[in-house]
């Protein structure tokens, strides 16, 4: 650029108008990352990590099985959450799941459509009660109510998470439409036919089997109602004789805290073999996002800062985090274990992508189901 033909004043002021701009650019993001780990560090206290040790043995092959693993999926699953959920809320946001990005949508949007699509299923009225089957810190719950004006009630196995998403709830104004409560999904604190509607979102995958926490959501919803979810699921393409295919399955199961994933087709025919109509099983990953981003996109390394979750997967990023969290945990900024934490997640992330990209996994496997009216 010639910048001889501008006057020392000119080029004072574009240039101030340049800075000023990218300022303004910059501030957003940084402010929102900086609020988000102070929070993450600070603001709630990081819970304890010394479960970590636990948590581990129970995945070890060595000394634990399958068959252990989901007799003790409670201690498991609740461990699992203790230890993940304030790096869920730090690196992803209130709704912890996946959903693919269509054309022009950023993440923050495509999380809220995948949610609304889900409780659209549902048909539900104004002031309708509907239960959230393994809700998180409640950001799914929130956005459903606002959406759809029903009184939400969520259930999750760890109380930390109610705390916090109720905390949240008050804190966003939603306190009288959505309710957390802590309870076991395998056996619902709930009167037979109280929901009009019940909805899970890559929740129940976390059950020891899934006839057991189906047959509950089937007790407690009224007849003629509907139950909507999203499940972690085993595709076609997952090939058990591959030991590739294999280290993928393990390293979402130790991961993201689960007993034993399975394929599609047993989830379907659980929700079948308790009582349920199915009205519709399908891979919501293959739904067209043509000039969008597969669900699986925020989980690929990325240079740019701004690009979260995705800048926590570049290769320097992704070794020297733990290596920044031992440092803080020698210094006692955070609890020891932590780095631990960090490093069970990071194998759950490169699990799911590698899942995802290769086809093997879905988080997604859609099932809308109705309860007969006798
Ligand atoms: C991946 S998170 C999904 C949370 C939420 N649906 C969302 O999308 O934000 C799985 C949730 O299932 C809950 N969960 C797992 N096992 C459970 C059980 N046996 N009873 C109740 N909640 C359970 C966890 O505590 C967690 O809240």
């Amino acid at each position: 650029m010639d910048l001889s033909k501008f006057s020392q004043e000119e080029i004072k002021v574009y240039g101030s108008v340049a800075v000023a701009v990218a300022c303004v650019v910059v501030a957003k993001p940084l402010c929102v990352a900086a609020h988000r780990t102070y929070d993450f560090i600070f603001a709630k206290g990081l819970h304890n990590q010394t479960e970590i040790d636990t948590y581990n043995d129970l995945h070890n092959d060595s000394k634990k099985s399958v068959e252990d693993r989901e007799k003790e999926y409670a201690t498991m699953v609740n461990a699992y959450y203790d230890l993940a959920t304030e790096f869920y809320e730090w690196g992803w946001g209130q709704s912890f799941h996946f959903s693919t990005q269509k054309k022009g949508e950023n993440f923050k949007a495509a999380t809220i459509r995948h949610e609304t699509y889900l409780a659209g299923r549902l048909g539900l009225c104004a002031g309708a009660k509907v239960l959230d089957v393994g809700c998180g810190v409640g950001g799914p719950a929130r956005n459903i109510a606002h959406f759809t004006g029903a009184h939400v009630t969520g259930i999750t196995i760890n109380n930390y998470q109610v705390s916090r998403g109720n905390q949240l709830c008050a804190r966003q104004g939603v306190a009288e439409d959505v309710k957390l409560v802590q309870g076991d999904f395998m056996e619902l604190p709930f009167p037979d036919n109280s929901f009009d509607g019940v909805y899970a979102i890559e929740a129940t995958c976390h059950a020891p089997n899934r006839e057991g926490v189906y047959s509950e959501i089937l007790r407690v919803l009224k007849p003629g109602q509907v139950f909507a979810t999203y499940e972690w699921c085993l595709t076609d393409d997952y090939d058990a004789s591959s030991p590739y295919h294999q280290q993928i399955k393990k390293d979402i199961e130790e991961g993201d805290g689960l007993p034993d994933m399975c394929h599609t087709s047993k989830c379907t025919q659980a929700l079948r073999d308790v009582g349920f109509e199915v009205l519709e099983a399908r891979d919501a990953a293959l739904d067209d996002y043509t000039g969008g981003e597969p669900w699986y996109r925020p989980l690929t390394p990325s240079w740019n800062p701004f690009l979260m979750p995705r800048f926590q997967f570049n290769p320097v990023i992704f070794k020297l985090s733990p290596m920044i969290l031992y440092a803080l945990e020698c210094i006692r900024v955070v609890p020891a274990g932590t780095h631990k934490t960090q490093i069970m997640l990071q194998k759950g992330g490169v699990g799911c992508e590698l899942g995802g990209s290769t086809g093997v996994f879905t988080p997604m496997w859609l099932m809308v189901a109705r309860k007969p009216l006798k």
